[in-house]
């Protein structure tokens, strides 16, 4: 009787932490599938410099593709100044989202670099920031479950405002 209890124990806690690890991988896939989503709305943008012409990377750019652009969704655009570049001291408010757009060549996108002001996310770093990099085919390129682990050192560097490069490299 006492190994039947035993044996019941061991598969209902094998049972469990099975369970508990899909719901936590479910949980990081709908995160990367909403800034995916969020990403692609560009309703109520505002662009990097009031333009939505595409850049040539920076010389300091640790992304590949040879094209960028930068746009803030309305929380995060409320930082920005007429010329509409990052006001100095800048902490972003919750729910800010900037979107840089890359592209390979001038037409297509080919990917979005996304930072996401959501602090009560288990994916958030340590500024409340989340981190997203996702393939204009909806492929995940770094999840943010990995809190920006291949981005930080770079984007730390200094004269960021709150992480961002832009107005170091485009000013
Ligand atoms: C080696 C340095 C480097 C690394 C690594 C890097 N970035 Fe960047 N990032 C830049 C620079 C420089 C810019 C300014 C635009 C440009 O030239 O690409 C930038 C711009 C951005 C922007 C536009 C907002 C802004 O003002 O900075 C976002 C969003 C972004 N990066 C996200 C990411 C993500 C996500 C990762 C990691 C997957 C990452 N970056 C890794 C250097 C880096």
């Amino acid at each position: 009787m006492i190994k039947k209890i035993k044996t019941f124990c061991v598969l209902f806690a094998l049972v469990l932490g099975v369970w508990t690890i899909n719901s936590c991988k479910k949980k990081e896939k709908e995160l990367d599938e909403e800034l995916f989503e969020l990403a692609q709305e560009t309703a109520g943008f505002v662009w990097y410099k009031n333009s939505s012409s595409l850049l040539s990377k920076s010389n300091g750019s640790g992304h590949p593709q040879t094209f960028l652009r930068t746009r803030y969704n309305a929380a995060a655009a409320t930082k920005l100044d007429a010329n509409g570049k990052i006001t100095a001291n800048t902490i972003f408010p919750e729910g800010a989202l900037i979107v840089k757009e890359l592209y390979e060549n001038s037409t297509n996108v080919s990917r979005y670099a996304i930072l996401y002001k959501k602090s009560d996310s288990p994916s958030a770093d340590t500024k409340g920031w989340v981190w997203g990099y996702i393939d204009a085919n909806g492929k995940v390129a770094e999840p943010a479950s990995n809190k920006g682990k291949a981005c930080i050192s770079c984007h730390n560097q200094s004269d960021n405002i709150d992480y961002m490069l832009m107005n170091k490299y485009f000013p």
